[in-house]
C-alpha cells in the first residue's frame, strides 16, 4: 500500500527525469475479456486525456465500454481535486455506485484522478469505503492493469499512490475519444504553487516531453488524419525549462506549426512564462489558432499578491494588450476567481474594471474553495457566502454581456469552422468551432464531413453561439 502525503508532494527535485516506455504485461491480455466497465471523467482536458489511456488500458485487459453504470462489472472514477464541488460529484456518484454494490457484491470500483492524491480523501476511503476495490494516483495511472488484476486475484483493497512523481512514460496506449481532434501532452505537473490551487500537489512538478516524442506523436496523429491537435499542460509555457537551455514552448510551436497540420491550440498558458517570442510564433503561422486561454484570477494586485500569481493588474495588461497587437484576429478567453480571502468590494470592482477594459471572449468564473492543505487554506475568510455569490452574478453579468458583444461583431464576416457534428435540431443543420473557438451552427446544403474544414457566413450572435451558412 502506498498512500499521499503532501509533504513529499511538495519537494521538487530538478531531476533529470527517466524516461520509459511502457510495456504491457502479456500475461494479463485479454483476461477479462467480456466484462464491461463504466468510465466516469471529471475535470481538466488532462483528466480527458488521462481517461483515453485508460480506456486502452482496459481495452488490453479485454473489457469494453458501457454508458450505463447498472450494467458495469467496473465502475471507475477518474476524479477533479479543483474545487469542493468536483469532490461532492465523485462522492454522489459513489453513493450511487455504493447501492449498486449492496445488490451486487462482485461489482468492482474505483477510483484515479487528482482526488486519489489528496490525503483526506483516501484516509475517508480506508475509514468509510471498505468496499471500494482500488485507489490510484495520477503518477502511476499506467499500472492500471496490474493494481486492477491484484485487486481481483487478491479480493482485498489495493492503495497505490504516489506522493512524488516517478519516471516519465512514454507510450502508454491510447483510444481518442475524436477522429480529428487529439490532446497532446508536453509537459506533466506545475510548479507554481499559487496559493489557492491543489493542482501542484495532485500533479507533481513540471516534468516536459521531450520535444521528439511530441514530434513523434504529433506526425502519427497528421499520418492519422487528425486535423487539430491541442498542446496540453497545467503551465504550457513552462514547456522545455526543465529539460532544455534554449528550447521553449515558442520553439515547439514554430516546429509543429511547419508540419502539414491545419489546427494547433495549446492550453492552458499562465501570464508569467509568455514570452515575446511565443507571440510572435503564435501570430506569424496560421495554423497556430488565434485563441489564447490567459486566465487573470483577479484584477486587483492586491488579491494577485496573496494568491502568488507572480504578476500585477498592470503586468497582465501589458501582456494582453501586447497579444493582441501581434496576433491578428485574436480572442483571449480567462478564469476568474471572485471571494478569495481579503477581497474587498474594492477589489472586486477592480476586477469588473479589468474585465471591462479586456472584453475577454469566454471566461470561466467560479468562487474561491478552500483546498485543504493549500496555503490559501489558512487565510482569514472574512467575505459571507451570500456576497462572494453576490459577485458572481455581478462578474458574470459583464462577462456574459461581452461575449455578446463580441459575437455580435462577427455578423456578416466569414469564418472557417471544423465541423464537429450534425445538429440534433434541424436537418442540414452542422455544428462546429471556428479558429477562434466559438460554437458555431451553421446550415450546409450539400455533403460535409465530421472533421471537414469549411467556410461559415454568420449569419447571427448570441451569448454562447453563433448561427451562420456555408458559403462554398
Ligand atoms: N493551470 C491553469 C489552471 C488550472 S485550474 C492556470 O493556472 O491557468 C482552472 C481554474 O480553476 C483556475 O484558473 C482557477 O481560476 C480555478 N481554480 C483553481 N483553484 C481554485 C480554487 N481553490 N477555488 C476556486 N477556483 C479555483
Ligand atoms: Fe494551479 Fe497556479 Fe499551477 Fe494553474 S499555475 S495549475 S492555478 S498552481
Ligand atoms: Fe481537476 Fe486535477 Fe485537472 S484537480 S482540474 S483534474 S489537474
Amino acid at each position: 500500500m502506498h498512500l499521499p502525503n503532501y509533504q513529499e508532494a511538495r519537494k521538487r527535485v530538478a531531476k533529470d527525469y527517466q524516461r520509459v516506455a511502457f510495456s504491457f504485461d502479456r500475461h494479463i491480455q485479454g483476461k477479462y475479456k467480456g466484462k464491461k466497465f463504466y468510465l466516469k471523467t471529471y475535470g481538466c482536458q488532462m483528466n480527458e486525456h488521462d481517461s483515453e489511456n485508460i480506456e486502452a488500458l482496459l481495452v488490453y485487459l479485454g473489457f469494453i465500454k458501457t454508458a450505463d453504470y447498472h450494467q458495469a462489472d467496473l465502475v471507475l472514477l477518474n476524479t477533479c481535486s479543483i474545487r469542493e464541488n468536483a469532490h461532492n460529484k465523485a462522492f454522489g456518484m459513489l453513493g450511487r455506485v455504493k447501492h449498486l454494490k449492496g445488490q451486487r457484491p462482485d461489482l468492482l470500483v474505483g477510483i484515479c484522478g487528482c482526488m486519489a492524491q489528496e490525503a483526506s480523501v483516501v484516509d475517508k476511503i480506508l475509514a468509510d469505503y471498505p468496499w471500494v476495490n482500488f485507489v490510484l494516483g495520477t503518477h502511476n495511472l499506467y499500472q492500471l492493469p496490474n493494481i486492477l488484476d491484484k485487486a481481483i486475484e487478491e479480493e482485498k483493497q489495493q492503495i497505490e499512490v504516489f506522493s512524488k512523481e516517478g519516471d516519465l512514460v512514454e507510450g502508454i496506449p491510447v483510444i481518442r475519444a475524436n477522429s480529428f481532434k487529439a490532446y497532446v501532452n508536453i509537459i506533466y505537473g506545475c510548479n507554481k504553487f499559487c496559493t489557492y490551487c491543489i493542482v501542484p500537489y495532485t500533479r507533481g512538478s513540471e516534468r516536459s516531453r521531450r520535444k521528439e516524442d511530441i514530434l513523434k506523436e504529433v506526425d502519427e496523429l497528421i499520418q492519422d488524419g487528425y486535423k487539430e491537435i491541442t498542446l496540453l499542460g497545467q503551465n504550457v509555457n513552462a514547456y522545455g525549462k526543465d529539460l532544455y537551455e534554449d528550447y521553449t514552448l515558442g520553439n515547439l510551436l514554430e516546429d509543429i506549426a511547419k508540419k502539414d497540420i491545419p489546427r494547433i491550440r495549446f492550453m492552458t498558458s499562465h501570464p508569467w512564462d509568455f514570452t515575446d517570442h511565443m507571440i510572435e510564433v503564435i501570430g506569424k503561422y496560421s495554423n497556430i489558432m488565434p485563441s489564447v486561454h490567459l486566465p487573470v484570477q483577479s484584477g486587483s494586485s492586491k488579491i494577485l499578491r496573496l494568491m502568488g500569481r507572480r504578476y500585477t493588474r498592470e503586468d497582465y495588461l501589458k501582456l494582453f494588450h501586447q497579444i493582441k497587437k501581434v496576433v491578428p484576429n485574436v480572442c483571449i478567453s480567462t478564469d476568474i476567481i471572485v471571494g478569495f480571502p481579503g477581497e474587498t468590494e474594492e477589489d472586486f470592482l477592480e476586477t469588473l474594471s479589468l474585465v471591462e477594459e479586456c472584453k475577454f471572449d469566454n471566461a470561466f468564473t467560479f468562487i474561491f474553495s478552500k483546498r485543504e492543505g493549500t496555503p490559501a487554506c489558512k487565510l482569514d475568510d472574512f467575505v459571507p457566502l451570500a456576497e462572494k455569490e453576490e459577485r458572481l452574478q455581478r462578474l458574470n453579468q459583464v462577462v456574459n454581456s461581452y461575449f455578446l458583444q463580441n459575437n455580435l461583431a462577427l455578423v456578416d464576416q466569414v469564418v472557417p469552422v471544423l465541423v464537429e457534428g450534425l445538429s440534433e435540431k434541424k436537418e442540414n443543420m452542422y455544428f462546429g468551432y471556428s479558429d477562434t473557438n466559438k460554437l458555431i451552427n451553421f446550415t450546409c446544403n450539400h455533403k460535409i464531413m465530421v472533421g471537414d474544414i469549411v467556410l461559415v457566413r454568420i449569419t447571427s450572435a448570441k451569448t454562447w453561439s453563433l448561427d451562420g451558412e456555408e458559403v462554398e
